[in-house]
């Protein structure tokens, strides 16, 4: 199989590359005129054009929305599936939205683009799905802690040296509230995803409340996740639930301190969840903690499952 990667050279396409690198596909690594012509595990990066343009059968787009928005209906022309981490696709109607352990149904012969969620939407998405078929959601509360690599190789060169150019303030020593470009109702673009990908993702209309701060952490989104359901929901029978879902790890102990942390979930595939805690005033309430590495299951990890459900339609 043909398999074009196009951002290759950038945080998620490198990840996917190592992963798809180890396989039998033929892989085809894209990127702009700045990295073209460099080597990336002992293949050439070859600058994205109309001359350099393949046919493939799936591409996996990891270079920004403007750069899938203009190139990602050319590759499906040609026949391939296209499999986006940018927010270009997410909100069509046409195109499936999916984290591959809660709506794998969405994809079919049809479905020529297939859109990654959010980083952050992903991991908050796999408990609250597990949850939400045990006791009907209402409401969620989020507070993400977003690491320096969720904005690409410029977010992570900003924490390194100390500079604001990809972020509105230094983030050394810092906490950012804002995440991607303000709106008029006074929320972020990054928050407004949240809440209009997971309504998508779980096909229900719960109210989604969410706050998107950038922490000086290298990797790993953490989230502190408030839910509401409609009936009660115990402590014990979430973790039990939690404790046999597919995709997600708990490491929940307090006592021995426990928990999710940027630093353990570096460079793994799962998502983690701890701090699970009841609603003292509230027994159809419950909070917890949720780690995961946006590279890895926020966005490269997700899109290769995807993938790898893509392969029975070709
Ligand atoms: N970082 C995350 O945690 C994360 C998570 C989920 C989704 N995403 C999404 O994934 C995408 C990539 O993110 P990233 O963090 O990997 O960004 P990044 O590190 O900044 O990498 C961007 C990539 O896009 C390439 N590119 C830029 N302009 C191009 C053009 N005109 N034609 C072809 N390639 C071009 C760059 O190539 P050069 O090396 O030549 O500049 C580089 O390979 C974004 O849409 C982002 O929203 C990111």
């Amino acid at each position: 199989m043909k398999i074009a990667i196009v951002g290759a050279s950038g945080l998620v396409g490198r990840k996917m590359v190592e992963t798809l690198n180890k396989s039998s596909h033929e892989l085809v690594l894209y990127c702009s005129n700045k990295s073209a012509g460099q080597t990336l595990n002992g293949l050439k990066l070859i600058e994205l054009n109309d001359k350099t343009l393949q046919k493939v059968d799936i591409a996996l787009f990891s270079a920004g929305s403007t750069v899938s928005k203009l190139w990602a209906k050319k590759f499906s022309k040609l026949g391939a599936f296209v499999i986006d981490n940018s927010n270009a696709f997410r909100r069509e109607t046409s195109v499936p939205l999916v984290v591959p352990e809660i709506n794998p149904h969405t994809i079919n012969n049809n479905t020529k683009i297939i859109a990654n969620p959010n980083c952050s939407t992903i991991q908050i998405a796999l408990p609250l799905f597990y949850l939400n078929k045990q006791a009907k959601i209402k409401k969620v509360i989020i507070s993400t802690y977003q690491a320096s690599s969720g904005a690409g190789k410029k977010g992570l060169l900003d924490l390194e040296n100390g500079t604001a150019v990809k972020f509105p303030h230094p983030l050394t020593d810092n906490l950012i509230p804002q995440i991607d470009i303000a709106l008029e109702n006074g929320y972020t673009l990054e928050e407004d995803k949240m809440r209009f990908e997971l309504k998508k993702i779980l096909e229900c209309n719960i109210s989604v409340v969410a706050t998107a701060i950038r922490v000086p952490v290298k990797n790993c989104h953490g989230a502190s996740v408030y839910v509401e359901f409609e009936k009660p929901l115990s402590k014990e029978k979430a973790k039990a639930i939690l404790l046999k879902a597919n995709g997600i790890t708990l490491q929940d102990n307090l006592e021995k301190a426990i928990y999710p942390m940027p630093i353990s979930a570096n460079n793994t595939d799962q998502v983690y969840i701890g701090r699970l805690r009841q609603d003292l005033d509230n027994e159809k309430a419950l909070s917890f903690w949720v780690v995961a590495d946006n590279l890895r299951k926020g966005a490269s990890t997700n899109a290769i499952q995807i993938m790898e459900i893509v392969k029975n339609f070709i």
